[in-house]
């Protein structure tokens, strides 16, 4: 296969903005307990936090870490999460059929994104509860003092307020399996009122509404119109979920994974304008994709326990990835920057043990998985504005999106630097594939790394043991001459090739 993309600096989709590389902590399986935090284990700090999860988490370049869930934060009690930790309830968890210890709470997430230099983005529970505990949670983390819940902050040893800019206003709603599921009528309600209350007590807020939890929700594209109709001026954001993953060994649709997303993300904007104009508003709606990933979901791994066992940290959706899933995740890396205009902040679920790049045994070693790779190179590289490019492509039949571009690609540009990025995927499960990138817009470039992410076996996982033997290579294959990078992409396989 041959194919061409050309790159100009003039074509400004927006901003690289630093929010699209965000992940997720919740209070799921061993996510929080023996993931973020382990006390006793040998890199285990003063406050029970593991420094090997910290160090790779700084490494991966996430940006916002949302919590407390997910599923989990909509029969939340948050209050049990604070003060001594001998006078703290252990709680069942109905959403993962577990117990919660709540050793871990607000204070100790607070600290740990503190310690480890990322934003914190919190979710309120709109599940059990409502507007009340919405603004008690809320005066604990932001106000500054002179209040019951910000002294109570105070006296648990947190001075200064954590001043958490997003909120997401409940997760999953539209979701039947949510604790406190809601129709969208009374979803818009609460969900309103409880920005209008927030927003009273801290007018800046960010404010995230539940948006369908996948575009296969029989009630997508409905329910963000009428909770958008009623939500409209109160919120910023509309979130998007989705998970993808290959099924019945069908790889040629799995690849094309992120065609599935950019059409997901085009309709929630559809809707999202087709309200401003109905409702004559001026501002837009962007969306916060706030989970994506590969998940499995149907697999042994991702069903939590049933019966009498309500586990502490039991081992759930600890899937284990594959090239070929790292292939998909770049490519929804570069799905993500391609919308920037209106993806304005995403998390990819979750950051540790949970559907993760970061994997720990329990005592023992953290290690990264393969989705690790083209996340931590995207995170770390796009910077400056992301360009629109033009791609020219042969396209793949697929089973479940039809015919589809065998290759997927952006650029970002940083004025600044002059430097120039470019990511893409080989869909292909079959076919190299001979890229001609035409850089001549831009003088004096040099490529400063070309690395390629690909396998003989698209099917290699890394372990515990071995998580280093195929890692992003340096691609021999990629020239720059007269202005045009030349390289060739091996079938099922991310690049970025950077240039400065
Ligand atoms: O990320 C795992 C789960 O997926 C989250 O708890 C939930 O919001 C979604 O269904």
């Amino acid at each position: 296969h041959n194919a061409s993309v050309t790159v100009n600096p003039a074509f400004v989709v927006g901003p690289v903005r630093p929010r699209t590389f965000g992940s997720f902590v919740e209070h799921l399986g061993r996510c929080v307990y023996e993931g973020i935090y382990e006390p006793g284990h040998p890199t285990a700090d003063a406050d029970g936090f593991r420094g090997d999860v910290a160090e790779l988490t700084r490494e991966l370049g996430t940006t916002t870490v949302r919590y407390p869930g997910g599923n989990f934060v909509s029969g939340y009690k948050w209050e049990d999460g604070i003060g001594p930790k001998e006078d703290r309830p252990a709680r069942l968890d109905l959403a993962w059929h577990s117990t919660d210890p709540n050793t871990v709470g607000v204070d100790e997430f607070m600290l740990w994104c503190q310690k480890v230099g990322v934003e914190p983005m919190m979710a309120v529970n709109l599940g059990t509860r409502g507007v009340a505990e919405a603004l008690d949670i809320l005066e604990y983390c932001n106000i500054p003092g002179g209040t019951a819940w910000s002294e109570q902050r105070k006296a648990n040893g947190a001075e200064d307020p954590y001043r958490v800019q997003m909120w997401c206003l409940g997760n999953e709603m539209d979701g039947p399996w949510q604790t406190g599921h809601k129709t969208a009528e009374e979803y818009a309600r609460l969900a309103t009122e409880s920005a209008r209350a927030m927003r009273q007590m801290q007018p800046g807020l960010e404010l995230v509404v539940c948006g369908s939890s996948s575009s296969d929700m029989d009630t997508f594209g409905t329910w963000e119109y009428t909770v958008l109709s009623e939500a409209y001026e109160h919120v910023d954001y509309v979130s998007a979920h989705e998970y993808y993953y290959e099924d019945g060994g069908d790889l040629a649709s799995f690849l094309g994974s992120a065609v599935k997303m950019d059409r997901f993300i085009k309709s929630v904007v559809a809707v999202a304008d087709a309200v401003r104009a109905a409702g004559k508003h001026d501002k837009r709606i962007n969306i916060s994709f706030d989970e994506w990933n590969v998940w499995y979901q149907q697999a042994t791994p991702s069903k939590p326990p049933t019966g009498d066992d309500w586990p502490v940290a039991p081992a759930l959706l600890e899937d284990v990835y594959t090239v070929a899933d790292a292939v998909v995740v770049g490519d929804l890396l570069i799905t993500l920057l391609r919308n920037t205009d209106r993806v304005h902040a995403a998390s990819l679920a979750q950051l540790v043990n949970v559907i993760a790049p970061i994997m720990t045994e329990t005592g023992g070693r953290a290690w990264k998985q393969t989705i690790f790779h083209p996340f931590a190179l995207t995170a770390n590289n796009a910077r400056g504005d992301v360009l629109q490019v033009a791609v020219d492509a042969p396209t793949i039949a697929t089973e479940r999106h039809g015919e589809i571009p065998a290759l997927s690609a952006v650029a970002t540009h940083d004025p600044a630097t002059g430097d120039v990025v470019v990511f893409a995927a080989n869909r292909s499960t079959s076919d190299a594939v001979a890229l001609d990138i035409d850089l001549s817009a831009f003088a004096g470039l040099e490529i400063v790394e070309a690395l390629t992410y690909g396998n003989d076996d698209p099917y290699w996982t890394a372990t515990a043991d071995d998580s280093t033997s195929v890692l992003p290579a340096h691609n021999t294959t990629a020239v720059l001459a007269d202005g045009r990078v030349t390289a060739e992409l091996p079938a099922t396989s991310w690049t970025m090739v950077r240039l400065g």
